[in-house]
């Protein structure tokens, strides 16, 4: 027997099995060495059956109601990929429940009902793990070493950059929350994690330079957002909703004693010269793919954390903090003017 055989697997539940409900489900089962994947929930109950099968679900336990899976005694943690409007509700029922939770983000887009689950989740003291995955990625957490570690020294300036490849369905964009909830969000995560500092200040522009479909449903679809931590430290994240060379995904933190950049991987190393001179893999197409490594390390972590009694790494509060600098950033740009994040 080896030592993870030996080891108590933590037996988990999954509910929504859309994109990225797949993607977890999948990594618990084959990836997560200390995990069983032991339920699974969808209002499209046919989605959920053909994924058991894949996974081997048992058939008796996959649910169209998420609260029966929450309420399934052989479940000791939830998973809860399904869409926005549904996770704060999710993750007060699982807290009833006394379960440990991981909810995808955001945690919603209304404040008050992120403080209502946030105090279920306290008066429970169970868990809950927000789906921040870009802090679990290895370039990425490389940067945040080295901030760290203080071999940049002092940390002054931060840019991230955050190119998606191509504009969503306008259905989706439709109920997303906007650039800012939506995808920015990543951004006001990753930025706090690098700095490991707060963001005092927010001041937003944004356009919608993609499709006019864009400005009729009120969003943006570029946008320059600059950010002031406490300290005095400066940070300017860029978006693009279209990047058409593919996902481009770069960090910069730079000090007093130096900068760690943090590149683009690419899928393979070859660079192909000829007569038109030298090329390189294209970009990785999207988020599956680029950030796959990081979704199995976030689901490692949070099983960890529910086996050994232990605060995830990624908390209620920091899901909270990224809605915030999200709403911040709605309210500089709606009023062209830099937004405290204390008048939130
Ligand atoms: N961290 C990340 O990188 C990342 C990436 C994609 C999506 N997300 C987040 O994950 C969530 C889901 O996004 P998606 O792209 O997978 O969506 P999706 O539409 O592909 O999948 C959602 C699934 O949930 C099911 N569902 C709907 N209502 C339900 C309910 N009440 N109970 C159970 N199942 C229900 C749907 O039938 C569908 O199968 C969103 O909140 C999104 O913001 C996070």
């Amino acid at each position: 027997m080896t030592g993870t055989e030996r080891r108590k697997r933590l037996k988990l539940g999954v509910i929504g099995v859309g994109r990225i409900g797949r993607l977890h489900a999948r990594n618990l089962a084959q990836r997560v060495e200390e995990a069983a994947l032991v339920a699974l929930a969808d209002v499209q109950l046919d989605a959920a059956q053909r994924l058991a099968q894949e996974l081997d679900v048992p058939p008796e336990r996959v649910y169209d109601d998420p609260l029966k899976l929450i309420d399934d005694g052989a479940v000791e943690a939830v998973v809860i990929c399904s869409p926005t409007e549904t996770h704060a509700a999710l993750v007060e029922a699982a807290a009833r429940a006394r379960k440990p939770a991981f909810c995808e983000k955001p945690l919603d887009l209304d404040l008050q009902r992120i403080d209502r689950a946030l105090e279920a989740v306290e008066r429970a003291g169970v868990q809950l793990q927000v789906g921040f995955n870009r802090r679990f990625d290895p370039t990425f957490r490389a940067v945040r070493e080295a901030v760290r570690s203080g071999e940049v020294g002092e940390p002054q300036l931060l840019r991230i950059t955050s190119r998606d490849p191509e504009l969503p369905p306008l259905e989706y964009l439709k109920t997303s929350g906007g650039l800012f909830l939506d995808m920015t969000i990543h951004d006001f995560d990753l930025a706090r994690y690098l700095m490991g500092r707060e963001v005092e200040r927010v001041y937003a522009q944004g356009r919608a330079l993609l499709s006019p479909r864009v400005a009729e449903l009120g969003d943006v679809d570029t946008a320059v957002v600059v950010l002031e931590f406490e300290g005095g430290a400066l940070g300017v994240i860029d978006n693009s909703r279209r990047a058409v060379y593919g996902y481009d995904q770069r960090v910069e933190v730079f000090g007093s004693k130096g900068v760690a950049l943090g590149e683009n991987p690419l899928p393979h190393q070859r660079r192909l010269g000829t007569a038109g001179g030298f090329s390189t893999a294209r970009l990785y197409e999207f988020f599956l793919d680029r950030y796959a490594e990081s979704y199995v390390e976030e689901m490692r972590a949070f099983v960890r954390c529910v086996l050994e009694g232990e605060e995830p790494p990624v908390t209620g509060r920091d899901g909270r903090v990224a809605v915030v600098l999200g709403l911040a950033a709605q309210t500089s740009m709606r009023e062209g003017r830099p937004v405290a994040v204390r008048e939130v």
